[in-house]
């Protein structure tokens, strides 16, 4: 409820978590208090926080900790609830009890929204209430308010993002110090950036939840993490790298949105991007969003997508705007109205393909393996070759071809006598459409 205790409204927020997200929450709503109190014309105070374990030390201060949650949503005095406690449950029946309550949330979680999202939309909007998840992707990047405000009179073709800092910084090790997959992985954990399970991050999940959010903006659509197709970096070599940056590219996790002729298509794989693309200059651990839109043509939105700060800065411009909406009193809706996605099937993808090939070094091999890629239409744009003895390594970069044209290229040429391997196969984003 707003109080009206001194010369100043006064908001109180409740917390649900305070791990490493939540305690940053907590340190920047006090160290920015008197920031935030001058812009909202109101004070934000911290209300009770949700925590497993009260009795745990913590390096934030917070006086009044509480171990059952539904005293946050249930508190009278609160009013608003932001949720950084992550994960599915107990985390979507909070949020329902809150907005069932009338209070507006703020939540950090990606897996929630991608999956569940419209519902918890579709009740925010019966109630009147906000709720937000800026945070949610690609974390101190404001960029779920610009696809759903900034933009709002524009048409978005396509969104291309690096949405994993953790892969990101595994990526730029790899390429810039040469290191292992392990040993970049290992420290990129050692500083923080990781999920606690690697295969989130690793595996492109992590990057996946995210990429349904945007595209759910960008194409005012319920896309959600099932829909996204997904592969991830650990197939990886140096090989591939230094192959990458002989033609001119660097490799990255890529999460690519694009609406063709109705249809979104929503995936998340490692790519080649030409060296010269703005998402080439992404590197550690930083997420950086690029957008394709008619009228305002490409736009970079470049900072950090994990960590305590950098996330609860994002949390907490969440807690600002609904609190100014609150004050407005008015009734708030959270944005478009989203129509069922229709997804367009992988195989349908147009895109650029690199593949290497081990092949037999005789007369003829290049010939065979040039005419079934013909068959199938496949175009190629350019072709490196290297002899390493009786054998030799054949790379080819094609034009953009049907995913599905190019898997039936792959399914032949693993059929020739003379193809030992098809060594490796990765997409090329950011060049020809
Ligand atoms: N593990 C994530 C990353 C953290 O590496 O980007 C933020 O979702």
């Amino acid at each position: 409820m707003v109080r009206h205790d001194d010369e100043q409204p006064t908001l109180t927020v409740g917390l649900l978590g305070c791990g490493t997200v939540g305690s940053g929450v907590v340190r920047l709503l006090a160290d920015h208090a008197e920031d935030i109190a001058a812009r909202l014309g109101a004070r934000l105070v911290l209300g009770p926080v949700a925590v497993r374990n009260p009795s745990r030390d913590r390096d934030v201060e917070v006086a009044h900790l509480v171990s059952d949650p539904d005293l946050v949503i249930s508190d009278p005095d609160v009013d608003i609830v932001v949720e950084v406690m992550g994960g599915i449950e107990p985390a979507r029946s909070l949020i329902v009890g809150a907005l069932e309550r009338g209070k507006p949330v703020v939540t950090a979680n990606k897996e929630l929204v991608s999956t569940l999202g419209g519902e918890l939309f579709d009740l925010a909007d019966g109630k009147g209430v906000r709720i937000e998840y800026e945070a949610a992707v690609a974390g101190a990047i404001p960029i779920i308010k610009p696809l759903r405000e900034s933009l709002a009179g524009d048409r978005v073709r396509k969104v291309l993002g690096i949405l994993n800092g953790t892969t990101n910084y595994i990526l730029t090790k790899m390429t810039e110090e040469g290191v292992s997959f392990a040993e970049a992985l290992g420290d990129a954990q050692r500083l923080g950036y990781a999920e606690r399970d690697p295969a989130a991050d690793v595996e492109g999940f992590d990057a996946a939840s995210k990429a349904a959010i945007l595209a759910s903006l960008a194409f005012d659509a319920r896309v959600v993490a099932g829909d996204v197709y997904r592969e991830g970096v650990t197939r990886i070599t140096a090989t591939d790298i230094g192959h990458a940056r002989r033609m001119g590219y660097v490799i990255k996790l890529l999460a690519i949105a694009e609406e063709v002729d109705g249809a979104i298509g929503v995936r998340v794989h490692p790519a080649l991007i030409p060296a010269e693309h703005p998402l080439a200059s992404v590197r550690e651990s930083f997420n950086a969003v690029f957008v394709e839109a008619d009228g305002a043509g490409e736009l970079m939105f470049y900072g950090r997508g994990a960590g305590c700060l950098p996330t609860a800065s994002a949390v907490l411009g969440d807690v600002v705007s609904v609190a100014r909406a609150l004050l407005s009193g008015e009734r708030a809706s959270n944005g478009r109205a989203h129509r069922p996605a229709t997804i367009r099937p992988f195989e349908d993808t147009t895109v650029q393909y690199y593949v290497l090939l081990d092949v037999a070094d005789q007369p003829g091999v290049l010939a065979a393996v040039a005419s079934t890629f013909g068959d199938h239409a496949v175009s190629i744009r350019s072709v490196w070759q290297e002899g390493t003895g009786d054998l030799a390594q054949l790379l080819l970069i094609t034009h953009a071809a049907r995913e599905r044209a190019v898997q039936a290229t792959l399914h032949d040429l693993r059929a020739l006598p003379a193809v030992r391997d098809v060594a490796s196969v990765m997409r090329v984003e950011g060049g020809e459409v």
